[in-house]
């Protein structure tokens, strides 16, 4: 589908085809301009998405990004884990920047919690891990999800009733806290000092903690204008991704349904977000990965270095073996190609079409981890276009040799390429 065709389709979902950090928070921020809703349906600070506005920098983990524009409503789904010391500091950060957002944002009263042992046990686990850990953002996505899934999960909903609350709480605590000591990480915590500030972020948000599925099945029917804004990206899908370096829930279009309560017929576009590169922060496999020199360069001009933990990148070509694999699992109907600008500088790109595995030449990631981790990326070269792009703002403005490098980006995809960002300014976009 074309941008034009996807525009006048008023519910999208904008996702991460790569390993996170593609842009999602810069494109949601330009696609919003024209929305109503925008909806996080799954993760939660592990996310650092970054808008650009006027020259300033705002970096969002829990709100999403429409939450800068007035007029739209933001949801935070039943699928997110939310941390309230988290999303009290984006609030602050909105309310000294004046910016309204009472009675503009949503929180699903199914959204679990995330608690301090939460974090804690994230640490213990990578560092009991060692030379194998996964390099997360220590926020503890990964206990609470495990909490939600082993059913001992504390909810939103359950600040509702102090007394519930404090029980579950405080049998949660205990049993952490035998497990962390366990683990070599012993810690003391307070039950009382949590559950006092957990329950007053419940009285604070009282009126914001709703039935957000209702609401949102509700504005849709309503023919509101919905942007779903995916966190992480496909690669580190919990059943995709490169297991077992990978988060703790579904970034792909597939997770936004089950995340904020809407059934699948209801998404009308996929838009699958990536670099005009490739960036991975954490370890785990990364087949077109260039050598440190190359990497810093690339680094470098597209300051890559983490929004949320400030960790540095690893950088590398643009994999289409990878992106091919990520179209078909999205579904994704168009593609965002993002900071072109960064390759400007470049004599020659290389660009991935096929993987050497153990002497065969496959189109495909192998299924096996240690195949995919020694996977041989085969390259073609392209010729760079050596001139700003940072100024285009129609296909046609883009450099001959940039447009044949997104064609065969998009040749590679089997869909279009309707937008391409080529700075990180609400208006260094162009779509088709
Ligand atoms: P997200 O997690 O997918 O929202 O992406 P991040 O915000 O973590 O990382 C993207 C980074 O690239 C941010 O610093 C953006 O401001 C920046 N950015 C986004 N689009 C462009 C672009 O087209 N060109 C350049 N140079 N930077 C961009
Ligand atoms: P956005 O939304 C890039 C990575 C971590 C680690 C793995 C597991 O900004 O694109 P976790 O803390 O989730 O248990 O870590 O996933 N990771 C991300 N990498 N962008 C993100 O989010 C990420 N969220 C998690 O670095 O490798
Ligand atoms: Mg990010």
């Amino acid at each position: 589908m074309t941008h034009r065709e996807e525009a006048a389709l008023s519910v999208r979902a904008v996702v991460g085809l790569q390993w996170g950090d593609e842009g999602k928070g810069k494109i949601i921020d330009f696609l919003s301009a024209e929305a109503d809703y925008v909806v996080r349906s799954q993760g939660g600070p592990n996310a650092g998405h970054t808008v650009v506005v006027d020259g300033e920098t705002a970096v969002f983990h829990l709100l999403p990004c429409g939450i800068l524009r007035p007029r739209v409503t933001c949801v935070i789904g039943n699928g997110v884990v939310v941390d309230p010391e988290t999303l009290a500091k984006e609030l602050a950060y909105l309310d000294g920047r004046g910016i309204r957002w009472e009675g503009r944002l949503q929180l699903s009263h199914a959204a679990h919690l995330i608690f301090p042992y939460h974090r804690l046990l994230d640490l213990a686990w990578e560092r009991r891990r060692g030379a194998r850990s996964i390099g997360t953002t220590g926020k503890g996505i990964g206990p609470a999800y495990a909490d939600k899934v082993t059913r001992i999960g504390i909810r939103l909903v359950d600040l509702r009733d102090p007394a519930h609350f404090r029980a579950k709480l405080a049998a949660n605590v205990q049993e952490k806290l035998a497990l962390l000591a366990w683990l070599g990480d012993p810690a003391e915590l307070d039950v009382e000092e949590i559950a006092e500030s957990y329950l007053a972020f419940g009285r604070r948000m009282a009126s914001a903690i709703v039935d957000s599925a209702r609401a949102l099945n509700r504005a849709i029917a309503d023919g509101r204008r919905v942007l779903f804004e995916g966190a992480q990206g496909t690669l580190l899908d919990l059943d995709h991704g490169t297991y077992p370096y990978v988060t703790s829930s579904s970034p792909l279009a597939g997770g936004v349904g089950t995340g904020c309560g809407i059934g699948p017929t209801r998404i009308g576009a996929v838009i699958g977000v990536a670099k005009a590169y490739a960036t991975r922060v954490g370890n785990g496999p990364f087949p077109t990965e260039l050598p440190a020199d190359d990497a810093k360069r690339m680094r470098d001009l597209g300051e890559e270095f983490g929004a949320t933990t400030g960790r540095p990148r690893r950088c590398g070509w643009f994999d289409g073996v990878a992106l091919r694999q990520a179209v078909m699992l999205n579904g994704a109907s168009s593609l965002a190609i993002t900071k072109l600008d960064v390759l400007d500088g470049f004599a020659e790109i290389g660009l991935c079409t096929a993987y050497r595995v153990e002497g065969r030449t496959v189109d495909f990631p192998p299924p096996e981890p240690w195949l995919f981790q020694q996977a041989e990326p085969v390259y073609e070269m392209h010729a760079g276009w050596r001139t700003s792009t940072r100024e285009a703002r129609r296909w046609e403005d883009l450099p001959a040799a940039a447009r044949s490098y997104l064609e065969r980006i998009e040749a590679l995809a089997g869909v279009p390429v309707g937008m391409v960002s080529v700075g990180s300014g609400r208006d260094q976009v162009l779509t088709r």
